[in-house]
């Protein structure tokens, strides 16, 4: 799939861009602070809904727009894709109305609003209509951040082709808030008891899927991940294994005592029962219940998907914590480019790939591997500061695009 026109109006550092995209290779370069990296950020934000920066949706309207005395402000993205079978317009728009143009502190609120084909839709219904590969330098987070980091990959790259999924998710996430809310009432004393296992039984039964998904997804993944690591990066040097850690089982200083699995054997437990959710439920409802006093006295569920991680591991040890940078670098290349692969096998179409910086810190074999993965794809997003860093070869291919304060020139 590629996308034929971009257009924005008060996002970020572009007042208003109109851009039209060529397919394959396409070098956006300038230097810095010009507005590289946030025209990738609008790409995934249309695909995604999601921003790989802000940490506050509002923070992406133009701000010399959004501080302009104008009671409703709105950003906008527009994207026109060309899937292999159809045509869809991806929109979003971002919108600050003022709540009280009395007050002397101006108030505002902020929604958003998601369009597809013209109609407005929830903004989960834009995901898997443009689907997207992003890399980024700061992906080796992924490795040494938080478990929360490595959840949101996963939820992020499963939304993007799995509908259900997404809206299971989202469901899960709001029966958990309400199973919380009750459980601290439940602390203070409250006579709650009799909702709390109607939450309960919705959490087993949409955690279940959950698991079920996440562990095939992983092992899908890990395989062609390794793959990817071991015959194109690492010469048959290394292997590495994506390790799935459920959180369908007690702490692990707790295993040994209970002769209990640890997680690295619940991952391969999932995966081996695929289809049998009802298995799973089982297990999820035993252990909800066996901590269920922990869940009241901390007046949260602290088992379930939504306390999950993964690994990366080399030779059976943690990468994130034994791994050397460029061991780390190369392992989240490996993951990214096995994504790509991932995707293309579940929806029959390789997804666009953005790639913000990320060539200039690669050697010139891992380099070499991850531009022959670019040149293979219907449509590669590059940005650089400098595109003397590129081969002759390659920049004949691409389409080079210069930018400058928000504005874009193609050369
Ligand atoms: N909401 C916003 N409104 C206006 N400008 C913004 C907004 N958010 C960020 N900017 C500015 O946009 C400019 C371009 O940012 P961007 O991250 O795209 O630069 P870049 O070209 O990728 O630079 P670098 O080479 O340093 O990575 C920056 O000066 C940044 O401060
Ligand atoms: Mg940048």
């Amino acid at each position: 799939m590629h996308i034929t026109h971009l257009s924005l109006t008060n996002f970020r550092n572009y007042g208003r861009l109109e851009l039209t995209l060529p397919k394959g290779p396409i070098l956006i370069y300038g230097n810095n602070a010009q507005g590289k990296t946030n025209l990738l950020e609008a790409i995934y934000y249309l695909a995604t809904t999601r921003s790989p920066h802000a940490d506050n949706d509002a923070q992406l309207l133009n701000w010399n727009a959004a501080q302009a005395a104008e009671p409703v402000v709105v950003g906008r993205l527009v994207a026109s894709v060309e899937t292999l079978k159809q045509t869809h317009s991806l929109e979003m728009r971002l919108i600050q109305e003022q709540k009280s143009a009395v007050s002397q502190y101006r108030n505002f609120s902020f929604r958003r609003q998601a369009l597809l084909d013209r109609r407005k839709v929830r903004l989960m219904d834009l995901l898997g209509a443009m689907r997207v590969v992003l890399f980024l330098p700061e992906d080796v987070q992924l490795l040494t951040g938080s478990p929360a980091n490595r959840r949101r990959y996963m939820d992020i790259t499963l939304c993007q082709i799995d509908p259900v999924y997404c809206r299971t998710l989202s469901n899960y996430n709001k029966v958990l808030e309400q199973r919380n809310a009750t459980l601290r009432q439940m602390a203070e004393g409250s006579p709650v008891r009799d909702v709390l296992p109607i939450y309960t039984d919705k959490l087993v039964s949409l955690g279940s899927t959950i698991f079920l998904r996440r562990a095939e997804f992983l092992a899908n993944i890990s395989r062609e991940t390794q793959r990817i690591h071991y015959e194109s990066l690492t010469a048959g040097r290394e292997s590495i294994k994506l390790l799935y850690l459920p959180r369908l089982s007690v702490k692990k200083s707790k295993l040994a005592a209970r002769g209990e699995q640890d997680p690295a054997t619940l991952a391969e437990w999932l995966e081996t029962h695929q289809g049998q959710s009802e298995l799973v439920s089982e297990r999820f409802a035993k252990l909800l219940q066996e901590s269920l006093a922990t869940d009241i006295a901390r007046g949260a569920t602290t088992v379930g998907p939504h306390r999950d991680d993964w690994s990366f591991q080399l030779n059976g040890r943690s990468l994130g914590s034994f791994g050397s940078r460029g061991q780390q670098r190369t392992a989240i290349l490996a993951l990214k480019m096995g994504e790509i692969n991932w995707m293309e096998a579940a929806t029959g179409e390789r997804p666009i790939l953005l790639l913000d910086e990320v060539v200039a810190e690669l050697d010139e074999n891992r380099r070499g591997a991850l531009l022959s993965c670019v040149t293979e794809t219907t449509q590669a997003i590059l940005t650089a500061t400098d595109p003397g860093m590129f081969t002759e070869p390659f920049l004949q291919q691409a389409t080079r695009m210069h930018v400058e304060n928000g504005r874009v020139t193609v050369m």
